[in-house]
């Protein structure tokens, strides 16, 4: 049984990430939809402290709590596989940007599908995720680009929250990109952000976060305060795009506004780690990203050994990171960056469940906490997950202590 954490404990940090705290022939008691109890056979009090008790016997398989997903964009409307295949021929993600793709090709999209069509899409997209052992998601908006549409993907966001069992948290990236309309006068694009979109989302809670992207051609380090410092008035927590593309000041604003995670990271130097340290911001890497992009590798082993924590996200989104498999944001993790298995381990369950702000109740085996939690396949240990890294070795995924069988 891996990740076996105290309650209290609500990230992992520095040399602590090289160890996933683990039981070896273990139990696990569940009540209703929490964590009550676990420890070691040898300790195990017999079944006579409970009624109508249900065994499930995982002899040679590893439990460990799902994944915490912290950052995706699974509400979109249709694929992108087009520029996909123009990058393999030699076109770059940011000239695909240039020529009318990228987000500005989702945003085409989505104005024209219904609440019902991207519910439904949305929907298909999460039961893939939780059965390959993600049992907590972050959503944002940010291919809407215009007050309504943006408000048709968070209330998509806010419908999947109440339909289903898992965590979801809602973020608004308004600042996504700046739409061809203002192309001319991005100012007024982020003064419709600031004193329209925001106060409409705040009028109808439909947002957790404020998420912006600070990148050349999309936003500057002093608008994304100024939006980050306005979604605040509301409650809102900020969260970054950063260095994702160049080292374009997203990290250092984010932390700026106190941001609870800055995302990407590709691009991050000494200044920006050494700011980190001195902040409560989780840096969050997004691997598949930079994989199905080819970008250069985020000095990720660098981040750790300077002492920070470090969570892994998925990014799945149509444009960058069309997965939302967090065992191969894990392999891709350690194979590319070095990370180790114990390393992504932490980073996507405990430190993902930090960056979306549930690590009181998620993101660790811990006494009170929600049974959410996979039982692998028959396995030989937690690192021959990410070096199987093609195989599905998720046998069951438990979410509030209920086998899940697709919602
Ligand atoms: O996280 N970097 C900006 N946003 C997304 C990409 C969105 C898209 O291409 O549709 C990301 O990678
Ligand atoms: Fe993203």
């Amino acid at each position: 049984m891996a990740q076996v954490r105290e309650p209290d404990c609500s990230f992992i940090k520095g040399n602590d990430m090289s160890t996933v705290t683990s039981l070896y022939d273990a139990w696990l008691a569940v009540e209703n939809d929490l964590i009550v109890g676990y420890g070691a056979m040898e300790d195990w009090p017999g079944i006579s402290d409970w009624s109508n008790l249900e065994i499930i016997d995982a002899d040679g398989k590893i439990v460990l709590p799902t994944y915490c997903d912290s950052h995706t964009h699974i509400v979109f409307a249709g694929s992108r596989e087009g520029e996909f295949v123009d990058r393999i021929n030699g076109l770059s993600y940011e000239e695909i940007a240039l020529r009318g793709g990228g987000i500005i090709n989702s945003a085409k999209k989505m104005q024209a599908a219904t609440q019902e069509q991207l519910y439904q899409s949305a929907l298909m997209r999460i039961n893939e995720m939780i059965s390959q052992g993600t049992g907590a998601i972050e959503i944002k908006s940010g291919y809407g680009l215009s007050l309504d549409a943006e408000i048709k993907m968070l209330r998509v966001i806010k419908k999947l929250k109440q339909a289903l069992p898992i965590p979801i948290k809602a973020t608004f990236l308004g600042a996504h990109a700046i739409p061809p309309a203002y192309k001319e006068n991005r100012q007024s694009y982020i003064d419709l952000i600031i004193n329209e979109m925001l106060p409409a989302i705040a009028q109808e809670q439909l947002a957790d976060y404020c998420d912006v992207f600070c990148e050349r051609n999309y936003f500057t380090p002093e608008e994304i305060i100024s939006i980050l410092n306005a979604a605040q008035k509301y409650n809102l927590q900020a969260k970054v795009h950063a260095e994702q593309l160049s080292n374009s000041g997203g990290v250092l604003a984010g932390i700026k506004v106190g941001a609870v995670s800055v995302d990407h990271l590709e691009y991050v130097g000494d200044a920006e780690i050494e700011a980190l340290l001195q902040s409560n911001t989780m840096p969050v890497i997004l691997p598949g990203a930079a994989f199905f992009l080819s970008l250069p590798y985020p000095p990720a082993k660098k981040m750790i050994a300077a002492g920070l924590p470090l969570a892994i996200a998925s990014d799945f989104n149509p444009g960058s990171s069309p997965s939302g498999n967090m065992n191969l944001m894990n392999a891709i993790a350690c194979i590319q960056y070095g990370l180790t298995p114990e390393q992504t381990i932490n980073a996507s369950t405990l430190n993902g469940a930090f960056a979306m702000g549930i690590a009181e109740n998620y993101g660790s085996i811990a006494i009170g906490k929600k049974a959410n939690f996979i039982i692998t396949k028959e396995i030989p240990s937690l690192a021959y997950i990410p070096y199987a890294f093609g195989s599905n070795l998720i046998e069951q995924v438990y979410i509030n202590g209920v086998k899940y069988k697709g919602y």
